[in-house]
């Protein structure tokens, strides 16, 4: 396959017929045309392919998630869940919450010891991981806002799942490194591991996983959350410590839930509200950075981090003690929106100094790092946005695949608190309003976002890095709005994380040294992280002229109708 690291490309092109020959575009400039940007090239074509037969944007979402779930195995999926915030051209704003439940059978404790200590081996891995998945149910709630049937719109994963595609470098790594944990959590043969090492543009062929998608097809929901699929499912289950039955799956509902709407300097953030947080941190950092007129700094400045950095703290420690499925919760939304509030929080900060976490929020534990989900955006030329993340939470999620059925199970457990203190996979903590209950949704991370301007979609972004999501999307709104920068430097600077807990402040390698040296200097502790987000942008002018761009840390890509 050929990878076009910048190109500007303003025709469209097409899928060859195997697979076997693709183009990674990183970025786009167009008028008039959809776009899809994805992570990876052969799922944002399958958008656009929806679009130029006439499809808008959110048959292009649906067309994009089947997509993935073929040829991003480690994250996208049909075995996860997801979040799409979209908003029409007729100005109606929606989200779909289809995130994965906790089985009925699943309890506060069941990750506990007879000790009282968690095993976080259980809550990541294997079958006692898996939430109760929401995706497929997730793509017909999003039916009704498309032109094409879903009979269209899945046969392009088919034919990706039946023909085969080539596997990228990082698709074989990936699939190498994850070998070992393929073979330990699946006692039958599976498609994802070979004897011999994968290498790039080997193609993988998934036939059940097609057998999967057909039945859907034929079927419906039935086809996933009833009869075959969800029979292996439940025996999936079976052979280990699995606990989801017949009754979760044709039990699973969808949430249309109100979007999380704020204003950031004349612009409307829209985006989604619990469970997941994203959107409430999102509105939280981006308020308390503005208290400091964050615009008159530099991008990765010293002073600009610090005061984004400080922002997060306050906010991933209201994270940790107020946000959980609001079915379940005390919902604060409005309360920990609000000026009174934040302008209260931000009374702490000083540029003389860091302020330590424990003054702004109950400490009880510590961090750790890891990255995959995976964010989808989308525009059609009638200005229809969608902004989807989607997730199996770890990487292959809970490394089992349904036999029988070919998808991997999400691992997206882990995202409750499953002691209070102790943290995820991602060094996140978290208390009552995020403990275990039956059918509770698990606190999110996830932020697809569009940000409006004069009530048209002006940027549609999101990104995978779990706790990261956030601070990635707040450094994007950041970039663009208030230091101006356009969207490919957005995209590719090097980023930085904070999130109350750990105590570091997490730069990736490239990142500027002297502002570094800097915050050391102020008392900031401070690490290296490989990298930090997949994020995949589309602004829009007022122009109407389009610029797409998929981040160039991965094989993310862009297509165009
Ligand atoms: O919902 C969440 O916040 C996590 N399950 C997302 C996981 C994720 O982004 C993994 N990494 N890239």
């Amino acid at each position: 396959m050929k990878k076009i690291l910048i190109s500007v490309i303003l025709s469209s092109h097409s899928l060859s017929a195997q697979y076997t020959d693709f183009n990674i575009v990183k970025e786009v400039k167009v008028k008039n045309k959809g776009v899809v940007v994805s992570a990876h090239p052969l799922a944002s074509e399958a958008g656009a392919k929806v679009l130029k037969m006439g499809g808008n944007t959110y048959d292009a979402i649906v067309a994009t998630q089947y997509a993935l779930a073929v040829v991003y195995p480690q994250a996208g999926n049909i075995g996860g869940g997801g979040f799409l915030v979209g908003v029409k051209n007729n100005g109606e704003k929606f989200t779909l919450d289809y995130r994965e439940i906790a089985p009925k059978r699943a309890s506060r404790d069941m990750y506990l010891d007879k000790k009282g200590k968690a095993n976080t081996d259980l809550s990541q891995n294997g079958r006692l991981a898996v939430g109760v998945p929401g995706s497929v149910a997730g793509f017909f709630a999003t039916l009704k806002y498309c032109k094409l049937s879903m009979d269209q719109l899945i046969q392009p994963a088919i034919d990706l799942a039946e023909k085969g595609f080539a596997i990228t470098e990082q698709e074989a790594n990936l699939l190498n490194s994850n070998k070992e944990y393929f073979q330990k959590h699946n006692q039958s043969y599976i498609v994802f591991v070979k004897n011999v090492p994968w290498k790039s543009g080997d193609i993988l062929v998934q036939k059940e996983l097609a057998e999967t998608l057909k039945l859907i097809q034929k079927q419906g929901l039935k086809g996933f959350y009833e009869g075959k699929t969800a029979e292996s499912l439940v025996s999936e289950m079976k052979k280990g410590n699995g606990i989801i039955t017949l009754e979760d799956l044709k039990n699973y509902k969808v949430a249309e839930r109100k979007a999380l709407e704020f204003d950031y300097k004349g612009n409307n953030v829209v985006s989604m509200p619990l469970p997941s947080s994203g959107g409430i941190l999102l509105a939280q950092m981006l308020k308390m950075a503005a208290y400091e007129n964050l615009e008159k700094y530099q991008q990765n400045s010293t002073k600009a981090v610090q005061i984004m950095v400080e922002a997060e703290r306050r906010a991933y420690a209201d994270r940790a003690e107020y946000m959980g499925d609001p079915a379940f919760i005390d919902d604060k939304t409005s309360y920990l929106i609000s000026d009174d509030y934040l302008k209260n929080r931000w009374k702490s900060f000083s540029f003389t100094k860091a302020t330590l976490s424990s003054e702004v929020g109950k400490i009880i534990k510590q961090p750790k790092e890891s990255t995959e989900t995976t964010h989808i955006s989308v525009i059609d030329k009638e200005g229809n946005a969608a902004a989807v993340t989607t997730t199996l939470n770890g990487l292959y999620g809970s490394k089992v695949v349904v036999s029988g059925a070919g998808f991997f199970l999400n691992n997206e457990m882990d995202d409750f608190s499953v002691k209070p203190g102790v943290p995820n996979m991602f060094g996140a903590v978290g208390g009552e309003a995020n403990s275990i209950q039956p059918n509770k949704r698990m606190l999110s991370s996830m932020t697809p976002t569009i940000v409006l301007k004069n009530g048209k979609p002006y940027m549609v972004v999101g990104t995978p890095g779990g706790t990261t999501i956030p601070t990635s999307v707040y450094q994007s709104i950041v970039d663009v709005i208030d230091f101006k920068l356009n969207t490919n430097i957005s995209i590719n600077s090097p980023k930085f994380h904070h999130q109350w807990l750990p105590e570091a402040v997490a730069f990736e390698k490239n990142f500027p040294e002297t502002t570094i040296k800097d915050l050391e200097k102020l008392g900031y502790r401070t690490e290296k992280w490989d990298q930090i987000g997949r994020t995949e942008m589309i602004l829009i002018d007022d122009n109407g002229n389009i610029h797409a761009v998929a981040d160039g840390r991965g094989d993310d890509s862009v297509a165009v109708e």
